[in-house]
């Protein structure tokens, strides 16, 4: 049976771009600048994309193409059949990543159509809308369901004909809306201050949990550390040439970033919002932007807006559901379209405590505590610590550590060299492997460890 592939470069290129970029960039990106004093978080953020995560998004892909299997046959194709455990731990992050991001995917539906509708008022709502108080529910909770069923028809239709497509027509789109409403956002007052908290950086504004929310941010934000790109790897052609693949990628999801942050932070600033506002600085800064337009070019900036970014959320959810599908696909030999409903189902139930975690549940609202914060935490924030915060970065050190000393930098170059004839012995490759040797495994577990203290424990070393 033919697993499906990419149809070229170009292909594999849009779906993984359109796997990196997303929530991530856009939502959640700038809130963490905000929360993380601004040009130093972003700093760091661009140090650990390029030093950390180009490097083992290299062997991902690489391990991908070169087993031509899911995130955990892979390990098994090499002959390690043991370290499958980080395909495994990978198949278990995407399936929670996915349950709440599902959510928040469903927020940003939603506002497509609040602002189609031309309630702009929704943004003085945030907290009830995400509560689901009153007639809110029955949408949110649709707009949910809505998302996941689309994300599993896409998947269900395979490489080529469903992730490809939807990422190739969308994304520069989404770059040319962004693009405008910076210019706009420029023309504001207050502008200016804006750009200086995004741009200039406060170094005196760097602690511990900077730093690690920026490492884990690279991870999310460039789809690593779970296999997504293993698994995508595996689509891809021996003819392509894997590093420019990963530039472009990394350039790709690094520029949607820095530019959805140049668009929100005048914005923020011109309308006296605070920058640490949190998960609902995009929801709340936005929709008075759009307001201010005017009614019909507000709602018509603004549906398409919150439509795009839906639709980048699309191209992310369907790479998170690919990773657990083709695991079941090619493991279980179950056929592709029952894997896609059974893994969604399982998804969409485990994602239901997270959708009652904003308010709407005290139970899942206040939920658990730990890590010495000041007040306990939801369902959501428990379920990002684990698959994003602790899983990726662990997932991302752990393949670092199986290129380099199991499996080999001499292998991990022979699949490069294919697509790319002058990269043995190149400069280059030297720069690869002393990251992927050196620099990943030690930074790595180093941070690793210093998270799970703090994070968890409340044990703060630095
Ligand atoms: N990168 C996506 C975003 O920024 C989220 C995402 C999609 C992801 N697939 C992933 C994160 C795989 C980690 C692993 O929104």
């Amino acid at each position: 049976m033919s697993r499906g592939n990419f149809s070229n470069k170009l292909g594999f290129i849009m779906a993984a771009a359109g796997s990196a970029v997303g929530l991530g960039n856009i939502w959640k990106f700038p809130y963490e600048v905000g929360i993380g004093g601004g040009a130093a978080f972003l700093l760091m953020y661009l140090a650990f994309c390029f030093i950390l995560c180009f490097p083992v998004m290299v062997a991902e892909i690489s391990i991908g193409r070169k087993t031509q299997r899911n995130a955990v046959g892979a390990f098994r194709a090499l002959g390690f059949a043991k370290w499958s455990i980080i395909g495994k731990m990978g198949v278990a992050s995407g399936v929670l990543i996915l349950s709440f991001y599902n959510v928040v995917a469903g927020w940003a539906f939603g506002y497509f159509i609040e602002m189609l509708f031309g309630n702009f008022d929704i943004s003085n709502h945030f907290g009830e809308y995400i509560g689901l108080e009153g007639t809110h529910a029955i949408k949110v909770v649709g707009y949910t369901i809505i998302f996941m069923i689309s994300t599993s028809m896409i998947v269900s239709k395979g490489i080529s004909g469903g992730i490809e497509k939807a990422a190739r027509t969308l994304m520069p789109l989404l770059v040319i809306i962004i693009v405008s409403l910076i210019l706009y956002s420029l023309t504001l007052p207050n502008a200016m201050k804006g750009i200086e908290f995004y741009l200039v950086p406060d170094f005196s504004k760097i602690n511990f949990e900077v730093v690690y929310t920026a490492l884990s941010h690279a991870f999310f934000s460039l789809s690593l550390g779970m296999g997504a790109l293993i698994t995508y790897g595996s689509y891809v052609s021996k003819q392509d040439n894997i590093l420019s693949s990963a530039a472009l990628i990394t350039l790709a999801d690094v520029g949607i970033a820095f530019i959805a942050g140049l668009m929100i932070f005048p914005f923020v600033f011109s309308q006296n919002i605070d920058p640490q506002e949190g998960p609902g600085l995009v929801f709340v800064a936005l929709p008075k932007v759009f307001a201010s337009l005017g009614a019909f070019w507000g709602q018509a900036i603004g549906s398409l807006f919150f439509l795009l970014l839906s639709f980048a959320a699309l191209t992310s959810t369907v790479s998170l559901l690919e990773v657990p599908v083709s695991y079941v696909v090619d493991e279980h030999k179950m056929n592709r379209t029952k894997a896609v409903w059974l893994t969604s189902l399982v998804i969409f139930i485990i994602g239901i405590p997270s959708l009652l975690s904003q308010g709407a549940s005290n139970f899942f609202t206040s939920f658990i505590w730990y890590g010495g914060a000041d007040k306990a935490k939801d369902f959501l924030t428990l379920v990002e610590d684990i698959g994003i915060n602790t899983f990726l970065p662990l997932g991302g050190l752990l393949t670092s550590i199986f290129t380099a000393y199991v499996w080999k930098t001499k292998n991990l170059s022979e699949e490069i060299a294919q697509g790319n004839s002058k990269y043995n012995g190149s400069l280059l490759m030297k720069l690869i492997d002393t990251a992927i040797v050196y620099i990943c495994p030690v930074v790595l577990s180093g941070l690793f460890i210093l998270i799970v203290l703090s994070k968890f424990f409340g044990i703060h070393i630095v």
